[in-house]
Formats: structure tokens, sequence, C-alpha cells
């Protein structure tokens, strides 16, 4: 496959940094909330500075048990997702780990918890402008076997399944809660569906989060906070549970990061 790498000091349009600022790193955390970043940078390891803010894209760097590791928001959805990952894929980054949130739609899931996904349905739009639909998305063995390790090693409450990423917060995920209340046929009904799939969850990025990154070569996962129910309302949770999910979340990443760097 032909790569176009960026020069060390070229700087990349939509982030905003070049890949000097990067010291090495070849890992990226991904939040989708630029507003996590610093928090994140803070808590996931040592030494963390400031490197860009452009657009939805804010960016830090920090030490995870030495290792320098990019924390970078993607924004909500898909769009941007992808074309964060054009840029990072040029300056060296090549394995990402994404860190959302999600509403769950099996029972036995609860808000607090987090899941690891290993797949997405692709309800979205970005992914089929890198790969024919009939293409699956997939994360990567090896990055999911190290959150996976991970979320073992520190007890996390947690599952691993697929995922139904949408586009939209409210039609593609059933939502009725919403300004008009009114739900397109074509998705009444779907959320049965993908719980008798055994699909787990929904949320917005990872199913063009994989399909980018399998075009573009770079190793991907999916680490996502439960902070809805589905089984039981639309609503999000409180932020106590957000924040507990988070702290496992940070966990598993600081984990995964630790056990990638060693492979
Ligand atoms: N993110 C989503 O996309 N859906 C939810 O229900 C919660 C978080």
């Amino acid at each position: 496959m032909e790569k176009h790498y960026a020069s060390e000091n070229e700087v990349l349009y939509h982030v905003g940094f070049s890949k000097a600022e990067l010291k090495g790193a070849t890992i990226a955390v991904l939040p989708g909330d630029p507003g996590r970043v610093e928090p994140l940078a803070r808590q996931l390891g040592a030494k963390p500075s400031f490197i860009a803010c452009h657009r939805e894209y804010t960016s830090w760097l920090t030490y995870i048990a030495g290792v320098p590791t990019l924390v970078c928001s993607t924004g909500m959805g898909g769009p941007s997702v992808a074309i964060c990952l054009e840029e990072l894929a040029r300056m060296g980054i090549s394995q990402v780990i994404r860190v959302g949130t999600t509403g769950t739609i099996q029972q036995h899931i609860n808000p607090g918890e987090v899941i690891i996904n290993k797949a997405s349905v692709r309800l979205d739009g970005t992914s089929h402008h890198y790969a024919p639909a009939s293409f699956p998305a997939v994360a990567s063995f090896t990055v999911t076997g190290a959150l996976i390790e991970a979320a073992k090693a520190c007890a996390a409450p947690y599952h691993v399944g697929i995922a139904v990423s949408s586009d939209t917060f409210w039609p593609g995920q059933e939502r009725y809660d919403s300004f008009t209340g009114y739900v397109p046929l074509a998705f009444q009904g779907t959320m049965a569906e993908w719980q008798r799939l055994g699909a787990l969850n929904y949320e917005m990025e990872t199913s063009a989060l994989f399909v980018t990154c399998q075009a573009l070569g770079i190793k991907a996962g999916a680490v996502c906070g439960v902070v809805a129910k589905r089984t039981e309302g639309e609503a999000i949770v409180p932020k106590k549970l957000y924040d507990q999910a988070l702290q496992y979340q940070i966990a598993i990443v600081r984990g995964a990061v630790e056990r990638l760097s060693k492979a």
C-alpha cells in the first residue's frame, strides 16, 4: 500500500500540529469530547503537555510507563473521526484506542460498566466512503486483546461484543425523546432486532473508526463507558455513573497501552 507520510514539521490542516510534536508517539488515545482530553492526559500518564487545539481536535501528549502517547479528541460522529485518522496516520500513528460513551441495549449490562467493542454494525455514512457495505467493521485482534487483558487485570466490569454505530443519536438509535418524537419507519423496531442479534450497545463512532483504520493500515480498538440503559429508558444517566465508567476506562487504556508498547 502506498503511504504518504508527513514531513517532520508539516502542520496537518485539521488537527493543527506536526509529527515533531508527537515525540515519537505511535499510539493514540481518542476520546470524542475535546473537554476530556486534558483530564485524560493527566490521569493516564506522566508529564502531560498541551499540543494543539483546532476545531474539534484538542491534542495533548502524555507518557504512559515512559511511552509517549497522543491523546486527541475526534469530535462526534464518523466524518470527524476519519479526518483525524487520515492526519494521524500521516504522522506515523499506527495503533489507536477509542475511549467513548455508549448506551447499552442489553438488560444484563449496567451504567458505569464498560464495553469493549470487537466489531460494529455500519449504520454510518463515513465507513461507506472507505469500503463497500459488505466489508466488515472489525477491531484489531491485538488491540482488543490488550484491552481485555487490561480490563481483567484491573477487575473492571467489562463486556465484549458488537456495537451498533449510528450517525444519529435519535432516529438511528430508535430514540423517541427527540424534538418531534418521530422515528422514521426504517428505524422503527430496529432496537429489538439488534437485541435479538446479540449486539450490546449504541454509539456513534466505532464503525467509521474500524473501517477507516483497516483502510489506512492502523490497528484500532474501542472501550466505551455505559451512560444509558436503553432497556429501561432513553435518558443519559447521572454524571456519577459516567465518572465511574471513566475511571475503569482510564485503568484499562493505561494497561492496554503498556501491553501494546511492549508487543
Ligand atoms: N452515546 C450514544 O451514541 N448513545 C447513547 O445512548 C449514549 C452515548
